[in-house]
């Protein structure tokens, strides 16, 4: 082995000889005959349209994208509109997709494109990679996808990739690991020689064989056209590679939740701009029992508190249960909160909640309420 990157951090194996030659040239020939080319922001060049896709296709899956993608094209058509919008309308199309920063940090991106860039994004992997919201591998897919650019990329699915066929062992998300998977991700890439559409292609295809082949659970080694050198299918370690991240038991918080209900309405408040759920609307919430009733109490609630089922909501660094307590308003509490609506607060009409970005468990509690008439009372 004379190339260093090649040999993989804690590797069982050295990395099969001579990969590195053909790697490129097989997952494009791959891409071209068995990945995807009809995706909504394939057959494009449009920047914005890329960068919006490679946004929404951080942590989530394709299919939960699909109809997100195509609501906020429609509403946003290009960086401008998006950066002339109010937050809370780009927060609103974004509830349900999760990692809110993300939108936040979209906005921004826009605002910083047209006021630093006379509305064009920029070409080159390292000023995109300046911009909010975009880290090395989404700057990379963007230059490779909107310009050809020749730029590696390397999300979790590609280091799926990576870590089976050439057999690397550590977790991919320990520094020097990562440090060592960029230094080989470099190496497979196509020559410096290659045209900008065996680029696209290049990349498309590490994303493809991730999403499709050489999946989390049961990889389909069979069509796999690395089988014959991958190290995890020579040696039956598909379901160790890549290593796990190492067990850390997460905590769980608990909340209390009010639901204040007035005829189809609840009362609905917008969170602090950080922290969990940012900026989005949610429910007036309690650190106990004994404090809800007295906020419900502040805010006007007719009657004791009705028990729902609690739910739980698992982030990535711990869970939360939630226990909602729904309450009627009090027609005549002689300073509840009938007359909110500002900035901070609104009663919202069950069936207009799509206006207002609420989290997805608040959501799904309130989608409950629905059917549900007259007092719980
Ligand atoms: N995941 C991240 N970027 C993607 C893309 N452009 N196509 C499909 N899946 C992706």
């Amino acid at each position: 082995m004379s190339d260093p990157a090649l040999i993989a951090p804690d590797c069982t194996a050295p990395a099969p000889v001579g990969m590195h030659a053909v790697f490129a040239e097989r997952l494009i020939a791959w891409q071209r005959r068995h990945g995807r080319h009809d995706l909504p922001w394939q057959n494009t060049r449009d920047p914005y349209r890329i960068w919006l896709s490679e946004i929404m296709l951080q942590q989530t899956q394709v299919a939960t994208v699909i109809p997100y993608y195509a609501r906020f094209l429609s509403r946003f058509p290009d960086v401008a509109a998006l950066a002339a919008a109010n937050v809370d309308d780009v927060m609103a199309l974004w509830a349900g997709l999760g990692y809110y920063t993300r939108a936040r940090n979209l906005h921004r991106c826009a605002q910083v494109v047209v006021a630093q860039h006379g509305g064009e994004f920029p070409a080159s992997p390292d000023a995109l990679a300046t911009l909010p919201g975009i880290g090395r591998s989404t700057a990379a897919a963007i230059a490779s996808f909107a310009f050809g650019a020749r730029a590696t990329i390397l999300d979790g699915n590609v280091k799926r990739v990576l870590a089976r066929i050439f057999g690397i062992d550590g977790f991919p998300g320990d520094k020097r690991v990562e440090t060592a998977m960029w230094a080989l991700a470099e190496t497979l890439m196509p020559g410096a020689d290659a045209s900008s559409a065996q680029v696209s292609a290049y990349t498309q295809g590490l994303m493809d064989l991730g999403a499709t082949l050489c999946v989390r659970g049961k990889p389909d080694c069979a069509h796999c056209p690395f089988a014959a050198e991958c190290v995890a299918n020579l040696t039956g370690r598909q379901r160790e590679l890549p290593v796990a991240r190492p067990k850390k038991t997460i905590p769980t918080r608990r909340t209390w939740m009010l639901i204040l209900r007035d005829g189809p309405a609840v009362l609905l408040e917008r969170r602090p701009p950080t922290g969990i759920w940012g900026g989005l609307w949610s429910l007036p919430e309690a650190a106990d029992e004994a404090a809800l009733a007295v906020r419900a109490g502040e805010l006007g609630a007719a009657n004791t508190l009705a028990r729902l089922a609690p739910l739980t909501h698992t982030f990535t660094h711990f869970k939360l249960d939630i226990e909602p307590r729904v309450a009627d308003y009090d027609m005549r509490a002689p300073q509840g909160a009938r007359e909110l609506r500002d900035e901070e607060s609104a009663w919202v009409p069950l069936d207009e909640l799509d206006a207002y970005g609420v989290p997805a468990p608040v959501r799904k509690l309130l989608e409950g309420l629905k059917g549900l008439k007259g007092s719980l009372l």
